[in-house]
C-alpha cells in the first residue's frame, strides 16, 4: 500500500495542475474525497485507496493515459476551468472522457502546439527545467531585427534581471514593416518569448508555438487535435531542433 500524501500533492502528481494551483482548486471546493467535498489543506489521501474527484471527474484511478496535441487558436485560455468565463482549450476535445490537463501554458493571444494529458509524470518531465525540453516558436515581430539582435537572443538577454539560457534563432522572412523569426528555447518563464523580443526592441505582434522538441504541429489545423503515440512522445525528448535550417 502506498503512503498517505497531502491532497494537493496527490492532485499535482496526477497532472491536475501545479501544487499551488491544486491548493486553489481545493479552496474552491471543487475536490471530493469519497464523495465528501474537501476545502481544508491538511487532508491526506492514500493513492489507490480513496476515490478522489475534481469537478466530478475521477483523478488518479485506473484511467488509461492519453496524450493529445491540440493546435490552439488565439482567444482560448490554457486551463480546464476559467473563473472569468472565457473560452477554454478543452472545449475543442470531443469524446475525450479522460480528464486531461494542458502541459504548460500558452498566452490567450498565442496559438499553436499545446499538449494535453492525464499523465502527471510526463507533465512533470516536460516541465522540469533540468530536462531542457525545447519549444520552438514562430514570432511575427515589429521591425527588422539586425543580426546582432538575433545573436543577442541566442546568447541570452536580460529578462526580469535574469539572463535567458542560450536559444536558437532563425530569421525566416522580412515583410515590409516586420519580420518572422523562429526561436527555440528550453526555459518556460511566463511570456518568455515576448519578453525576449521586447528586450531587443522588436515586440512580438503575433506568436505561434510550432513544436515541443521534435514533435511539430505537422498539418494539424487550428482548433483540431490528434491523439499521440509513444513514438510521438519520444520525439518531444529527442532534443534535436526541429526547425533549424542552417548551421550556426
Ligand atoms: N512565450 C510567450 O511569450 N508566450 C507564450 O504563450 C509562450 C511563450
Amino acid at each position: 500500500m502506498e503512503k498517505p500524501v497531502r491532497l494537493q500533492k496527490f492532485l499535482a502528481h496526477a497532472g491536475v495542475a501545479s501544487r499551488r494551483k491544486c491548493e486553489k482548486i481545493i479552496e474552491e471546493r471543487r475536490v471530493q474525497v469519497d464523495g465528501k467535498t474537501v476545502s481544508a489543506m491538511g487532508v491526506k489521501v492514500t493513492p489507490g485507496k480513496e476515490r478522489v474527484t475534481v469537478d466530478g471527474k475521477e483523478i488518479g484511478g485506473a484511467e488509461e493515459h492519453v496524450y493529445i496535441l491540440l493546435n490552439k487558436p488565439k482567444g482560448y485560455v490554457t486551463t480546464v476551468a476559467d473563473p472569468q468565463g472565457r473560452p477554454i482549450v478543452t472545449s475543442f476535445l470531443q469524446n475525450v472522457k479522460e480528464r486531461v490537463f494542458p502541459v504548460g501554458r500558452l498566452d490567450l493571444d498565442t496559438e499553436g502546439a499545446l499538449l494535453l494529458t492525464n499523465d502527471g509524470e510526463l507533465t512533470q518531465a516536460i516541465l522540469h527545467p533540468s530536462n531542457e525540453v525545447y519549444k520552438t516558436y514562430e514570432a511575427l515581430v515589429k521591425g527588422h531585427p539586425k543580426s546582432t539582435d538575433l545573436r543577442s537572443l541566442e546568447m541570452g538577454v536580460m529578462v526580469e534581471e535574469q539572463k535567458t539560457a542560450p536559444a536558437k534563432v532563425l530569421l525566416v522572412k522580412k515583410t515590409q514593416q516586420n519580420a518572422i523569426v523562429q526561436i527555440t528555447i528550453h526555459e518556460g518563464r511566463k511570456r518568455q518569448v515576448k519578453k525576449m523580443f521586447q528586450a531587443i526592441g522588436h515586440p512580438v505582434l503575433s506568436l505561434k508555438r510550432l513544436a515541443y522538441g521534435n514533435l511539430g504541429l505537422g498539418n494539424l489545423r487550428l482548433g483540431k487535435y490528434r491523439f499521440l503515440t509513444k513514438n510521438d512522445i519520444n520525439l518531444i525528448f529527442s532534443n534535436k531542433i526541429l526547425y533549424k535550417q542552417k548551421d550556426s
